[in-house]
């Protein structure tokens, strides 16, 4: 069985919309919502639990109870930041889970493909996150702003969420990061800093994250294109 953790207790600064961002409207439809949904189209996901600040907990358990056709959902408290947020989550996952993903519920066009794809890798290798080839030449810059390095581009990879693991492995990698005060900025390099494999899966550039704006335009042009 598969449960999925969907940190949500961000404060979206960037999007300034004045409330939640995952809970703004894309084709009608919250974004938590949409997300949620995709995520219960597949057969082995077995619970979802969702992450979201302290004081919005209560609410958003009553929007979610009204949605019908979810997987069975908790509602829980996030921290200060997303990976004590997941901290959080993982805390709440249920005993017969073998693979636990980490789906950032501000990504809504997440498709079934994908997911179900982040499982299978996560299964057989211990851990998988879904990403896109990079687009642009990406360059290392000091802190004069000079270029030290221009990594061929061939090698780079823009990661995305899902990012799926094994359950002992997360945990394990979770419990390391908390103990040495280590900070990542996904859930992935914490696996990979306990020597752990993780392999990359291909996703595709719909799967974007709803972060600033004009992110809320380009997702809903996606969704009126129809889907692959
Ligand atoms: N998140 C979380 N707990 C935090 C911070 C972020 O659960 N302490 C969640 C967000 O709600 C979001 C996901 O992690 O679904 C990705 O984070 P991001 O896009 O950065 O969202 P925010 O942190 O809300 O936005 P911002 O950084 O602009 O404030
Ligand atoms: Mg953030």
């Amino acid at each position: 069985m598969v449960s999925v953790i969907f940190p949500a207790a961000g404060q979206g600064k960037r999007m300034q919309a004045g409330i939640n961002k995952v809970l703004l409207t894309l084709g009608g439809e919250p974004i938590l919502v949409r997300t949620l949904k995709t995520f219960s189209a597949v057969e082995e996901v077995g619970e979802l639990i969702v992450v979201v600040a302290a004081d919005e907990v209560t609410a958003v358990e009553g929007q979610l109870q009204k949605v019908s056709g979810l997987k069975p959902f908790q509602v829980v408290a996030g921290g200060s930041e997303r990976q004590y947020s997941i901290y959080n989550g993982l805390q709440q996952v249920a005993a017969a889970a073998d693979v636990v993903l980490v789906h950032d519920a501000a990504r809504p066009l997440v498709s079934v493909k994908t997911i179900q794809a982040v499982i299978d890798t996560a299964r057989a290798k211990g851990g998988a996150i879904a990403a896109v080839p990079a687009k642009n030449t990406i360059k290392v810059v000091d802190a004069e702003g000079l270029v030290v390095d221009t990594p061929p581009r061939s090698t780079l990879w823009e990661v995305q969420t899902p990012q799926g693991f094994r359950k002992d492995i997360l945990l394990k990698a979770n419990e390391a990061a908390v103990a040495d005060n280590f900070l990542g900025t996904d859930d992935a390099s914490l696996v990979e800093r306990i020597g752990a494999p993780v392999a990359v899966v291909q996703s595709d550039y719909r799967n974007i994250k709803v972060t600033t704006p004009e992110d809320l335009l380009v997702a809903e042009a996606f969704l009126k294109c129809t889907a692959e």
